[in-house]
């Protein structure tokens, strides 16, 4: 497969930093990725160039309103949907705040919430919340062994009285990707709102919310080249539904009810900006996905070509990662089996060494790894791992190379020999 890689990391100016004399290496991408120049240049052009408010009458916010209208139309070509079903908001988890207030406006004690243990905070913590109006929350089992999701349990917990399901597309903490469209099925069937977490997903897979036919998906700009800035994805109907709590001089039409106050500009700004740029490496890479399925607009075709391009690059860097983490003496990997889907996050323990002094070794060396529970607590606790530190995150973008991958072996190999 064709793949530019120098290209590619010659738009990320962040790459050139030092430390201690070592070229820096992002691992932390599940935290949130580097900027591409041109993400950088959008932020600082609507701020010297466009800076308004909305809705009004003079240049600046004519141009205003204009760019907040095309960030629409390039995030729905991201998601697959119309321009109508996005809105814009803080982060992702204040999306799924403003999605269980506004949906427990319309439930009464009795009616359940299914979350899962494999999820983030963000997309429990809300849902959990609502216990306190006596909605009964059921959360689905995280298997240990299959570090994945125990559908059997998920099964067993949904019912009639099943209003919301809420889970994540992959795991932020070990990189699982669940079956969205399975989940999504079988919730439909007892006419449950179904709401997505694709925050880990969003730089790892294309998403398609028609195909998977989710109610509601959220991620956040900041972890795929964006600013830090929420998306959402509403279904038009649902959004018309919702109840969203808002105030009385705003908008109730979707997707605007779901944008209160003033918006992060400049962030939406960058966040379209960061999808051009997938859509660009898309454009540079298209003879490799020439038979990929037809979709609506020449850039959607390119933002597909795109996700899958870099993600065809990163998958045997992470294989390759794995493999030689595996032969490291104590190394313990927690990832799902083989064939399972799975991003290239990849988590692990050293022997008994506190995954935070794992990560400030590495950070001695100028490569950047998370350490942690990551907010993924549940799993973590379910690993039995959350009163020893949780676990060490590497995460693979597209801008990682093979060298960068040898220097944090060969740093983890010598800390395993001095343990
Ligand atoms: C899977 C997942 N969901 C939700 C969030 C929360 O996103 P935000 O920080 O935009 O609220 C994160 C952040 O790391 C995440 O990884």
């Amino acid at each position: 497969m064709k793949y530019d890689v120098e290209y590619v990391r010659a738009q990320f100016p962040a790459l050139k930093k030092m430390v201690n004399g070592f070229p820096a290496v992002f691992f932390d991408g599940p935290g949130g990725t580097q900027v591409p120049q041109r993400v950088i240049d959008a932020v600082v052009d609507y701020l010297i160039n466009h800076n308004s408010n909305t809705h009004g009458e003079f240049m600046t916010t004519i141009e205003t309103d204009k760019i907040i209208d095309n960030a629409r139309e390039t995030f729905a070509d991201y998601f697959g949907c119309s321009s109508d079903e996005v809105a814009f908001c803080h982060n992702s988890t204040t999306i799924c705040f403003k999605l269980a207030l506004g949906i427990a406006r319309d439930l009464k004690p009795g009616d359940e919430i299914i979350i899962t243990d494999i999820d983030h905070d963000a997309n429990r913590s809300p849902w959990e919340l609502l216990s306190e109006k006596g909605i009964v929350i059921q959360s689905v089992r995280f298997d240990p062994d299959t570090c994945s999701l125990d559908i059997r349990d998920y099964e067993k917990k949904l019912s009639d009285r099943t209003k919301v399901v809420a889970f994540n597309y992959a795991s932020n903490a070990v990189g699982t990707i669940s079956n969205a469209r399975q989940i999504i099925q079988k919730a439909r069937k007892r006419g449950a709102i179904t709401v997505v977490d694709a925050v880990h997903y969003a730089l790892h897979g294309v998403i398609d919310v028609k195909a998977i036919d989710a109610d509601f998906l959220f991620c956040s700009a900041y972890k795929f080249f964006g600013t830090h800035l929420g998306v959402l994805y509403g279904k038009r109907e649902k959004m018309e539904q919702i109840r969203t709590l808002k105030v009385r001089a705003q908008k109730s039409d979707p997707p605007l009810k779901f944008e209160t106050g003033t918006l992060n500009h400049e962030g939406i700004a960058g966040a379209a900006e960061a999808i051009e740029f997938i859509a660009d490496i898309g454009a540079r890479h298209r003879e490799n996905f020439l038979n990929a399925p037809a979709h609506s607009s020449e850039r959607r075709k390119n933002i597909v070509c795109g996700i899958l391009t870099m993600e065809s690059y990163e998958k045997p860097l992470a294989d390759y990662f794995k493999e030689e983490l595996a032969k490291i003496d104590g190394l313990k990997i927690y990832a799902p089996p083989k064939d399972h889907p799975c991003t290239s996050t990849i988590s692990f323990r050293l022997k008994d060494t506190p995954p935070v002094e794992v990560a400030r070794r590495l950070a001695d060396k100028g490569i950047f790894v998370w350490d942690g529970n990551f907010y993924a607590v549940e799993l973590v606790k379910t690993l039995g791992l959350n009163e020893t530190g949780g676990l060490v995150r590497i995460g693979l973008a597209p801008y990682n190379t093979i060298e960068e991958i040898n220097r944090a072996l060969r740093e983890l190999k010598n800390l395993a020999d001095e343990r």
